[in-house]
């Protein structure tokens, strides 16, 4: 008989915090055994500090427990960070000292040399980043990292025709929700019947993060792939799901036929593809001219695929096309799960006890 395997959600009472808790509550592998938050929620019953804005109730069992301070250690092997990033830093370094896998939303890490940025589909390899992080820094824990969320709809996107054509360019807009700012987020009265041109660090984010998961494992770490990105973020009157217009050159030009059967054939590596989270196919292609929309196409492959239509030439650069992604399952909490379950299937987190 195999037991489930005891986690921790740090930062559970946020916006992301709840998605985990949520997508927890019944997982195959995993079960919530602490959730922990900041000092002003700590001591509390967790039912009673959240706001919880989530479709589904509460679980009982989770609101129940008692919220804990952000201090090693917690139950587990696994601590999932739903950390606000003006405090993420020493907390997840703590808990890797303390031997905890870390699985972290916030961007502090995202860059290190030493830290996985994962899309699983994309580049479940660089996971082997840990045994030198673990290595260099002394850690019998390690930190691994989820991308910013625009930069995961659009990198799982771009991952196949990456690896079939080499992407040399490319522009992106986005049309963000006010979901991606947390709770309470953009105040009502700034986004309502408004689109704000703006998104503190995100399009630097989408720039530097994208080049790295799609880069190529060597001995010294990861080499970003060498192409060149223009992002413009924006932040729109939309509640969740972040949809991105792209304009994409090639080294290798390629057809909008050709693109959409390479992205239709993708599939994951076999270590990824049958982990409960996995979406199957993990991009799916829709044709139909007014779509993705982020009302109608949010919840394909519960919220971890990534839809992409309006597939076409484009006049400057090769092609044209428009991808949504959700932003807290695909973007954040659901990734981190499913970058989870990638640990238990690799061996490196047990599942009997
Ligand atoms: N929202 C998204 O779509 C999205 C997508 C990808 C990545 N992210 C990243 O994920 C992280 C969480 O985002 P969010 O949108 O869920 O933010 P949020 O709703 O503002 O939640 C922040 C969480 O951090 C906790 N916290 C704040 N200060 C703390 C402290 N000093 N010590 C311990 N815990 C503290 C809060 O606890 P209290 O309730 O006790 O204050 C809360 O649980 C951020 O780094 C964000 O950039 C978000």
């Amino acid at each position: 008989m195999t037991a489930k395997i005891p986690v921790s959600v740090l930062g559970a009472t946020g916006t992301v915090g709840q998605k985990f808790v949520r997508l927890l509550a019944d997982h195959p592998w995993f079960e919530i055994a602490a959730v922990a938050a900041s000092s002003a929620s700590a001591g509390r019953p967790y039912g009673e500090v959240v706001r919880w804005r989530e479709t589904v109730p509460l679980p009982d069992r989770v609101a129940r427990l008692t919220v804990a301070e952000c201090v090693p250690p917690l139950a587990g092997p696994i601590a999932f960070s739903a950390l606000d990033a003006d405090v993420a830093g020493p907390i997840e370094q703590a808990f890797a000292r303390a031997g905890a896998y870390v699985v972290s939303n916030a961007r502090n890490h995202r860059m290190d040399p030493d830290v996985p940025l994962l899309i699983p589909e994309a580049n479940a390899d660089h996971l082997a980043l840990i045994d030198r992080q673990r290595t260099v820094r002394g850690w019998p824990g390690a930190i691994l990292t989820n991308p910013n969320c625009s930069t995961a709809a659009l990198t799982l996107a771009l991952a196949p025709l990456h690896r079939a054509f080499g992407v040399e360019k490319l522009f992106v807009s986005t049309m963000q929700a006010t979901s991606g700012a947390g709770y309470p987020g953009v105040s009502s009265l700034d986004i309502l019947g408004n689109v704000i041109p703006h998104i503190d660090g995100e399009e630097e984010k989408m720039e530097r993060e994208s080049r790295k998961i799609l880069g190529a494992l060597g001995e010294a770490g990861v080499e970003p792939a060498a192409f060149a990105v223009s992002a413009h973020t924006n932040r729109v009157a939309v509640i969740d799901g972040h949809l991105e217009t792209v304009s994409v050159g090639f080294r290798r030009r390629a057809t909008p036929e050709e693109a959409v059967n390479v992205l239709r054939e993708f599939a994951a590596p076999a270590c990824v593809a049958d982990l409960p989270s996995s979406p199957r196919p993990p991009v799916e292609v829709d044709l139909r001219p007014d779509r993705p929309q982020p009302r109608l196409d949010l919840e394909r492959g519960r919220g971890m695929a990534v839809t992409v239509g309006r597939i076409r030439p484009c006049p400057v650069l090769d092609l044209r096309l428009v991808l949504l992604g959700h932003n807290t399952i695909r973007g954040a909490a659901g990734q981190g799960v499913q970058i989870a379950e990638l640990l238990v299937a690799d061996g490196r987190v047990g599942r009997d006890r």
